[in-house]
């Protein structure tokens, strides 16, 4: 059932191209319009929404802190994004036009659950973003839109992430369809780049064997950094969450412009510091500063494994490794900079001897708060 793959988590990393594609598939149509009927929180209800809320926990939580850019960027609509563990417990301002996004693999996160039960106490409608059918959250929510990623049993969720990010693009392009706003040229580029994305996957998951021998090279180390900027900073959480859980290794992960104000002094000889590098296209101030960031550290002694756009020559000099991704639209890029970094974490627990599809410690889904 491992389909040739010694783990279900490899087999689950070469199935995200069609694990995307399952999760556009149907719910945009030729026109380039959206159709998400499974949403039935009705088209009034969605423009009186005044606020978003994301609640869901650890991978599912990094996909929310990324879909906060896309619907704060392409609806104008406030949106906050809590681990659901923290929500019901500091009393959060909620009330009837408070959407609040619930996201969850397995459906059945206990916190998760606790979270959007809270919120409709308050009044606020629940959507659920969700891979399991008939699972307990999307069964409590007002709503849910599913991710089609297929059953994922490794422990550690990549394909479900990818759609999850997938799901959230979804929600924050109908949001801006239904309320009219921004809804111009640049989201109709965002939909026609969204349908080829599966491709680009493909295209990174076929050049990975570098970093896999860049991971081996690596299995004696203790700590490994991990840094981004706008959507690349939630995807260093994100490459940094991966290898604690697998590797069992120190590893953190850093918004780029907080370096100077306390971690750039962890900074050592040969300390692997992962960079995840906006486009330089669109946001090139974004740019410009991580490329500073980069010979900061570097010249502090850090090792670079620098994540950057193909065509991107700005970072080669500083560039220790580079791992090439393809060019996307800035608020895409996670769904192609965070394959390289599950090969990365994968790689690196093979190398240490670990248990890659059942880490230590770890169930698939926590259904305790
Ligand atoms: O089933 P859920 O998406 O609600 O699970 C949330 C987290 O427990 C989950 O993402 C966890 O962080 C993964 N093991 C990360 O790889």
């Amino acid at each position: 059932e491992k389909g040739g793959y010694d783990y279900f988590m490899l087999k689950e990393i070469a199935e995200q191209p069609k694990a995307v594609a399952d999760t556009l598939l149907g719910r945009i149509d030729a026109a380039g319009s959206l159709t998400l009927d499974e949403v039935r929180i009705s088209a009034s209800e969605l423009r009186e929404v005044d606020k978003v809320v994301i609640v869901a926990c650890g991978t599912a939580f990094h996909a929310g802190l990324i879909a906060k850019y896309a619907i704060e960027h392409w609806t104008r609509i406030p949106c906050e994004v809590e681990l659901a563990s923290e929500f019901r417990y500091r009393d959060p301002i909620l009330g009837a036009r408070s959407l609040v996004i619930a996201i969850s693999q397995s459906g059945e996160t206990m916190d998760t659950l606790m979270a959007l039960r809270h919120a409709r106490e308050q009044g606020s409608k629940v959507l659920a973003i969700c891979n399991t059918n008939g699972s307990t959250i999307p069964r409590e929510s007002d709503a849910v839109l599913y991710t089609h990623a297929g059953p994922e049993v490794a422990v550690a969720s990549t394909k479900a992430f990818l759609t999850q990010l997938v799901a959230c693009y979804l929600v924050a392009l109908y949001l801006g369809q239904v309320r009219g706003t921004k809804w111009g040229d640049e989201i109709s580029a965002v939909i026609r780049d969204l349908s080829h994305i599966s491709g680009e996957v493909e295209r990174v998951l076929e050049t990975m064997e570098p970093v896999r021998a860049l991971a081996r090279s690596l299995a004696s180390k203790d700590t490994v950094l991990f840094l981004g900027r706008h959507v690349g900073y939630p995807v260093a959480l994100e490459g940094a969450l991966k290898l604690k859980e697998l590797a069992y290794m120190h590893a953190e992960g850093f918004a780029a412009g907080e370096l100077k104000h306390g971690p750039i002094a962890l900074i050592e000889e040969d300390l692997p510091v992962v960079v995840v590098v906006p486009s330089p296209r669109g946001r090139s101030v974004l740019h410009d500063k991580i490329v500073s960031n980069i010979q900061e550290i570097r010249a502090r002694g850090a090792r670079t494994i620098v994540i950057a756009e193909e065509g991107d020559e700005a970072v080669v000099p500083y560039a220790d490794h580079l791992i090439r991704i393809p060019a996307t639209p800035t608020l895409l890029q996670p769904l192609v900079a965070t394959v390289p970094l599950q090969v990365f974490a994968c790689e690196l627990a093979t190398a240490r001897g670990n248990e890659v599809d059942q880490p230590r410690n770890l169930a698939k889904s926590v259904t305790v708060e």
